[in-house]
């Protein structure tokens, strides 16, 4: 400090601050701090608690006066720009039957995942879409997309996109459809149809390497997936019996900034502790259990989210002895590698 004490110091830093610059010293280590710091905090959003809000909303605010119909799940750490965690975000939406959400697109990729309801669509570049609880839905950077419900009862999804990143870049783009809704041009569910098999792909259709082509991957499928497992595979220490959905060209994650997953914690299951730079956000399919993150214990129950920010120490629980807990999950990790940065490591 006597440095800056002395004579002419203090005029000079008020010379280069006036000039645009900045003296690196002072921020040195903030800026490349020894290991990461994530600005969001472990934290769980509960279904139970958030659901009579989402009603209420539903009846009170029709979607002309509420588009889109969400509640945002903010991170307390993360409040300004809102964001889950890091370079995601998950919302909760909600229609009503005979509602439509107008059709627009964005550059920021987005899936849903249904919690509850039957009957609604998407219609996705002018591809009908049905929705069932279960079932994981993509629209992918600048894809026309638009919900409507025909069914009874309220829909209620999540909704995971990576906003966060694709403004943080200055990339982000949206545009309003002319109409309120996208007409059908294409066979409903069709995209989802043609790679249902999961290892035979459609040669007559360009291979897609930046986004999974499929509108929809369907809960029936993914069921059949964790029970053709069985218990006849370890699965990871981790994560249990986890399965990435992938783009069927590539093998790879279904969008370029977003891994989706889903995974089956046995009976019992008390996992390893260990720590990713990439950041995560948990929705419970079903059963109950706990996670550790850092110290906070996240005590989960199903259609419950949560969310574990990069690089803290995490360790998933199911409490049942007798059921499974089965969670749907989604990660930032194909950034990370992207560029060069991810890094994992045991956390015992
Ligand atoms: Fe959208
Ligand atoms: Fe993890």
């Amino acid at each position: 400090m006597t440095t800056e004490t002395t004579s002419g110091t203090t005029d000079h830093y008020e010379a280069i601050g006036k000039l645009g610059a900045s003296p690196l010293w002072r921020y040195y280590g903030e800026l490349f701090t020894a290991e990461p710091r994530s600005k969001a905090v472990p934290h769980l959003w509960s279904y139970d608690d958030l659901r009579p809000h989402m009603l209420h909303f539903a009846d009170a605010l029709s979607l002309e006066e509420a588009e889109r119909r969400v509640l945002m799940l903010v991170n307390p750490g993360m409040t300004e720009p809102p964001a889950t965690v890091n370079s995601l975000y998950a919302g909760i939406q909600i229609i009503l039957p005979g509602e439509t959400a107008q059709a627009h697109r964005h550059t920021a990729n987005a899936f849903r995942f249904i919690i509850e309801g039957e009957g609604a669509c998407t219609t996705v570049n002018g591809e009908r879409v049905h929705m069932s609880p279960g079932d994981l839905l993509l629209t992918p950077g600048w894809h026309w997309h638009d919900h409507y419900h025909e069914g009874d009862g309220p829909m209620m999804w999540l909704d995971g996109l990576d906003y966060p990143l694709i403004n943080a870049l200055e990339a982000g783009f949206f545009q309003l459809y002319d109409q309120r809704s996208q007409r059908a041009e294409r066979p409903d569910d069709l995209s989802s149809r043609q790679f249902i098999h999961g290892r035979l792909n459609p040669l007559w259709l360009q291979p897609d390497q930046v986004n999974s082509p499929i509108g929809n991957y369907p809960w029936s499928e993914t069921h059949k997936a964790l029970n053709g497992i069985g218990d006849d595979a370890t699965g990871s220490r981790y994560d249990g019996v986890v399965l990435e959905y992938s783009n069927p060209h590539t093998g790879g994650p279904v969008m370029p900034t977003i891994s989706c997953r889903i995974s089956r914690l046995r009976p019992g299951f008390d996992g390893a502790a260990h720590r990713h730079t990439a950041g995560t956000i948990y929705h419970v399919v079903s059963g109950e259990g706990r996670t550790e993150v850092d110290g906070t214990v996240l005590e989960w129950g199903e259609k419950d989210v949560f969310a574990v920010p990069g690089w803290t120490a995490h360790r998933h629980r199911n409490r049942s002895n007798s059921a499974d807990a089965i969670l749907m999950s989604y990660t930032n990790e194909p950034v990370h590698r992207a560029l060069g940065v991810y890094r994992e490591e045991l956390a015992e």
